[in-house]
């Protein structure tokens, strides 16, 4: 038998899984565990479950000690992992893509959808209590049937997304560090571009790449300067890729129309100034926020732990 520690709650079906074969030491507490008590749990670990809420360095690692095998992170991002420190200690990270694409890309499009319709706004007044009726000019939007989306990161969850587009009658173009499978390029009649037509053509800008050195503020004042001022951004990927400061300044000054966010730069505190502003829709990170989906997730992340400590290939280790 070997010591899993679980560093935060996660489904019972997954907890079942490890529990049929090792020794479980499950956070359970509905609060985050503190970085203390973390760095005294997992000593003596064999395999650490992670929530992408625990930053997973060399700290970490090495209070885990030299027989940790695997950190198995409950997420597609891995942001939060120090890959290259696991690496050096020769334990395996593994991560879960595939399991939350479709829920992810479900909320990419509630948010373009309710940034282009202002959904937001019209929910917070009718909550208000103030008068408000039927007008021709009232609360209008912008309709997506017919102007293009630019997916920035076109993995399986910007496919999704686009997938959701095309039924809405949107053109794709999309940026991505390498081609799309041709076949999927063709059913999302989706073209390839560089970043910069990109901003230039795209009506709704959607962002999915992973959150790398490379990645860090990709959206800042000069991107926003060279999308269209009719233009929506929005991104379910990680915070840090927009700066939020310059975000709210594009907003507020009409460089862009509106925005729709899931995830921030130092979630959960949302910049303050995007709080005052109408033209943004703020959501707190729910991308993968379904109970079949977080299910699906931490069972995939408990067989990636299983697997390792059998000795055997995980099924979704992180290739960095
Ligand atoms: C992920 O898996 O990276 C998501 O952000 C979790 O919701």
């Amino acid at each position: 038998m070997s010591r899993v520690v679980v560093t935060g709650r996660i489904p019972d079906a997954a907890i079942e899984k490890l529990r049929a074969e090792h020794d479980v030491d499950a956070w359970s507490e509905s609060d985050s565990i503190s970085r203390s008590e973390l760095l005294s749990r997992v000593a003596g670990a064999d395999a650490i479950v992670t929530l992408l809420t625990e930053q997973v360095d060399a700290e970490l690692l090495d209070a885990a000690g030299p027989q940790l095998k695997v950190v198995a992170n409950v997420a597609v991002g891995y942001d939060n992992v120090d890959v290259a420190a696991c690496t050096a200690r020769g334990v395996i990270a593994t991560n879960t893509p595939g399991v939350l694409t479709e829920a992810t890309a479900d909320i990419a499009f509630s948010l373009i959808l309710m940034a282009t319709r202002r959904l937001g706004e019209g929910e917070r007044l009718v909550r208000s209590g103030e008068a408000w009726k039927w007008g021709m000019f009232f609360l209008l939007g912008s309709g997506l049937q017919g102007k293009t989306l630019g997916v920035v990161g076109m993995g399986g969850i910007g496919q999704a997304t686009a997938r959701r587009a095309r039924a809405f009658g949107m053109e794709i173009v999309y940026q991505s560090r390498s081609e799309i499978d041709p076949a999927i390029a063709d059913e999302l009649e989706a073209r390839r571009v560089d970043l910069d037509e990109l901003l230039a053509v795209s009506d709704v800008v959607s962002v999915h790449c992973p959150f790398t050195p490379d990645t860090h503020h990709l959206f800042g004042a000069a991107e926003f300067a060279a999308m269209k001022d009719s233009a929506t951004l929005v991104n379910t990927a990680r915070g840090p890729i927009v700066d939020e400061a310059a975000l709210a300044v594009a907003l507020r000054d009409g460089t862009i129309a509106g925005a729709g966010l899931d995830v921030y730069e130092r979630e959960p505190r949302v910049e303050p100034d995007l709080l005052e502003l109408d033209n943004v829709v703020l959501i707190p990170h729910l991308g993968s926020a379904t109970v079949e989906t977080r299910t699906a997730m931490a069972v995939l992340a408990a067989e990636n732990a299983l697997a390792v400590l059998s000795g055997e290939t995980p099924p979704t280790p992180i290739r960095a």
